[in-house]
């Protein structure tokens, strides 16, 4: 038996390893397959778990409110010490860039394990943006024995940083699974939270869907992008909705300026099945997360990046994914743009897959099935 130790502790990286554990319980005979979470989010976290109907065998029940990085990073590699050594595994797999997945491929170098890094190669080469994630990336692909790009794009920067070709692995984005599984699971049925945004929706306006919470924006840059969607939601025939990242610093300034606008719905972060429903009933996404810019442009919803610069490239040469920073004048000029110009909108809202077609879990397990490599 091959022992894998699975760890995560946010939303995204759970959203984006849920098929990968589908996929290992597959093959029971081949894989022993043990899940950590560090929660490092707990309620976003909860709400990924929940509706994967995902189990962990160890939860480290990291989160403490307004979290600072040097506890995180210090709580993780001791948490997870007398897990490694008492599990011993022969493969740590971890994702993207948040602090759980640097400080667990930390962790697991020290134990000895290989380290498999899922949603490897992205790059800004800016270590302030987005912080601390360029930086944790790219340490965790320093550590990994094992690298499962998403796109080509991110297999190039690998071998560029001299990482044996034999170990990269193109696997399309994990993303895409996640949301064909979430499609198939809601077929013929709402959940609560999609009935309740149906009856909070007003029927013939257009949707601007908004999510936030990158580090670099704190201050000025979400006071920035509040006021630019204040003024947007000036349209009446607009509606804006805004599941609120539980953080603090994004708390804040989203209640204090947007609070209280009739067309600005500020709601609780949504489970992924209703955001996904939302994403796809939205006119366009304004957002600076990274699994929304990979999600988005399968479904041929335009979004405008509220980030100067971008490790996911594909989508911005495709032309549905457009570059605005946390600038208040470019924001408005470029929502503008997508409500006035037919043609900027049907340019922007093409539907492709440039981050996979649903079978990047499939190709990581097969990689691991065929041996112990690495
Ligand atoms: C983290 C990741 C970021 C990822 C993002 C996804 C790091 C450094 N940052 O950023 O890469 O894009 O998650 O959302 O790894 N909170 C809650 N409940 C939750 C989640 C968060 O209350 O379920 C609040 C807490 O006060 C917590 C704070 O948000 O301390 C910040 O959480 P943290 O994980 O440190 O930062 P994120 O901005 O969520
Ligand atoms: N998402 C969700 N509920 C929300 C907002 C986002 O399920 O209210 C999903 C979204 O579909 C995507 C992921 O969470 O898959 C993105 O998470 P986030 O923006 O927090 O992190 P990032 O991708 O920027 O690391």
């Amino acid at each position: 038996m091959i022992k894998v130790l699975i760890v995560f502790g946010t939303r995204p990286e759970a959203i984006k390893m849920a098929p990968i554990v589908k996929e290992f319980q597959k093959f029971p005979d081949l894989f022993n397959l043990k899940i950590c979470v560090t929660a490092q989010h707990r309620e976003m976290l909860d709400q990924v778990l929940t509706f994967f109907e995902i189990q962990p065998d160890y939860d480290l029940n990291l989160m403490k409110p307004g979290q600072n990085l040097f506890q995180l990073t210090g709580d993780i590699i001791m948490g997870m010490k007398p897990i490694l050594e008492n599990f011993v595994p022969d493969y740590v797999l971890v994702h993207g860039d948040t602090t759980t997945s640097m400080a667990a491929a930390m962790a697991a170098f020290y134990s000895q394990a290989k380290v498999c890094h899922i949603e490897a190669g992205l790059r800004t080469f800016n270590k302030q943006s987005p912080f601390p994630e360029e930086m944790n990336r790219q340490l965790t692909g320093r550590i990994a024995d094992l690298h499962f790009a998403p796109t080509e794009t991110s297999r190039q920067n690998l071998v560029r940083e001299n990482i044996d070709v034999q170990n990269i692995y193109v696997t399309g984005n994990t993303v895409i699974d996640a949301l064909f599984i979430a499609q198939e699971k809601l077929k013929g049925y709402d959940d609560q939270e999609i009935i309740h945004l149906k009856s909070i929706l007003t029927p013939g306006k257009r949707v601007i869907l908004v999510t936030g919470h990158r580090r670099e924006n704190f201050g000025d840059g979400f006071i920035n992008i509040c006021n630019a969607l204040k003024l947007i939601a000036e349209d009446k025939n607009v509606e804006v909705i805004y599941p609120v990242h539980l953080n603090p610093n994004v708390q804040k300034p989203v209640n204090e300026i947007l609070g209280g606008i009739t067309n600005v719905h500020l709601i609780d972060p949504l489970g992924y099945p209703a955001f996904s429903w939302l994403m796809a009933k939205s006119y366009f996404i304004i957002t600076d997360s990274g699994g929304v810019q990979e999600e988005a442009p399968s479904l041929g919803k335009p979004v405008l990046v509220m980030r100067n610069n971008t490790e996911r490239p594909e989508a911005v040469e495709a032309g549905t994914v457009k570059l605005v920073g946390t600038n208040f004048d470019v924001i408005v000029e470029e929502a503008n743009k997508l409500l006035r110009e037919e043609d900027t909108y049907n340019e922007m809202s093409k539907a492709h897959n440039p981050y996979g077609d649903g079978t990047a879990a499939q190709k990581i397990i097969n990689a691991l099935k065929d041996g112990k490599r690495g």
